[in-house]
């Protein structure tokens, strides 16, 4: 169906990752809806490459931010400003109907059905399911809408800092007035949900469609071994904000066999993270990846490099440049 589509949102690279493996995953269960990224202006070019090869339409937008740092300290995730870039996606009027979908979801059958349904329809949120969650959602793209949700943002703000307060206040009888468009929970199942009903997950689980990483930590933010199949660093505690283990792997392993072969030919066949950690380059390990450096010189050592830099003579366009310098920084830091 061309005048329908699954669309989702990365504003960096890390993002980008998961809508990389929702966008396979999506074409795993053999979707017949067009797929559709939005991204900010600072995805690198090979995520963008990548992104391209998985998605019919990879499309630059402008970041919006709420800036409301009060409210979404209450969240405790002051980074969430930016998901008000989110409402883009009602300018999305070549198409008729889209479903929404966070970059940290993962698709575990076809979901096609979801388009039998109307705007605004969406699952109940764990936290509180007289709202819905806005990490799926059923829409339609309309520049009257998206007006109407601007002004809405500049009047009444969000209430949560993000997106889903201002479609929360925005489409306010969601809880009330129409229960076909409440999608059942397993379009959207959270791993928080799963820990503070544990029995109602061994119950249901098995039915969910989509899963959900809601929370600070996503999968991207662990490391994988090929060969025992385990995800590293994440020990399973059963606390609310951690993430479903079987889940994780199956991130992992979409990541890891569908995603990776390409990014890394978009990077260039690049080792990442040069001088990162220790076993990097340890085949059956799958470290998080990073933009790699720049290619260096090889012709000049790393003492003559030096040498260059105290005599003033820094190579600002290339090895020294400031992309570069950032990321070797954020590499130690990580
Ligand atoms: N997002 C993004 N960049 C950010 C933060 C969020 O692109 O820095 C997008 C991304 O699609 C993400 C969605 O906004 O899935 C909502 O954020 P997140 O999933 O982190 O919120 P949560 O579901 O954990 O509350
Ligand atoms: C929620 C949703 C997410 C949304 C965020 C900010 O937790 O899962 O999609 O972006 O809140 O409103
Ligand atoms: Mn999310």
């Amino acid at each position: 169906m061309a005048d329908q589509a699954y669309v989702t949102l990365a504003t960096n690279d890390d993002y980008a990752k998961g809508a990389m493996v929702l966008g396979r995953s999506l074409r795993k269960h053999n979707t017949t809806k067009q797929l559709v990224a939005l991204i900010g202006p600072h995805v690198a070019e090979p995520s963008r490459a990548t992104l391209s090869s998985i998605y019919d339409e990879v499309r630059v937008v402008d970041i919006m931010d709420s800036g409301d740092t009060a409210h979404l300290a209450l969240m405790k995730r002051p980074d969430l400003g930016v998901t008000f870039t989110k409402l883009h996606c009602w300018q999305l009027t070549h198409y008729t109907k889209c479903v929404f979908m966070d970059a940290d979801t993962l698709v575990l059958s076809n979901i096609d059905e979801l388009f039998e349904r109307e705007e605004l329809s969406a699952a109940p949120d764990p936290g509180w399911p007289d709202c819905f969650n806005s990490g799926v959602f059923v829409f339609k793209p309309s520049i009257e809408t998206y007006y109407s949700l601007m002004t809405h943002c500049i009047e009444n703000g969000s209430f949560d800092g993000g997106d889903q307060g201002i479609l929360n206040s925005f489409f306010n009888t969601w809880s009330t007035a129409d229960i076909s468009k409440h999608l059942p929970f397993i379009y959207n199942l959270s791993s928080i949900a799963i820990y503070t009903y544990l029995p109602a997950f061994q119950q249901y689980g098995h039915e969910a469609k989509v899963v959900h990483f809601l929370g600070k930590v996503k999968p991207w933010n662990y490391s994988y071994d090929t060969k025992t199949g385990k995800v590293k660093g994440h020990t399973p505690t059963l606390g609310s904000d951690d993430l479903h283990p079987d889940f994780l792997v199956q991130w992992w392993n979409l990541y890891s066999s569908r995603v990776l072969p390409g990014l890394k030919d978009a990077y260039g066949g690049a080792v990442f993270c040069t001088g990162c950690t220790e076993d990097k380059t340890s085949d059956n390990v799958v470290e998080t990846i990073q933009a790699p450096l720049p290619a260096q010189k090889s012709s000049m050592s790393s003492e003559e490099r030096k040498q260059r830099w105290e005599a003033g003579q820094a190579d600002y366009m290339g090895v020294d440049s400031f992309e570069s310098i950032e990321r070797k920084l954020d590499c130690f830091l990580k």
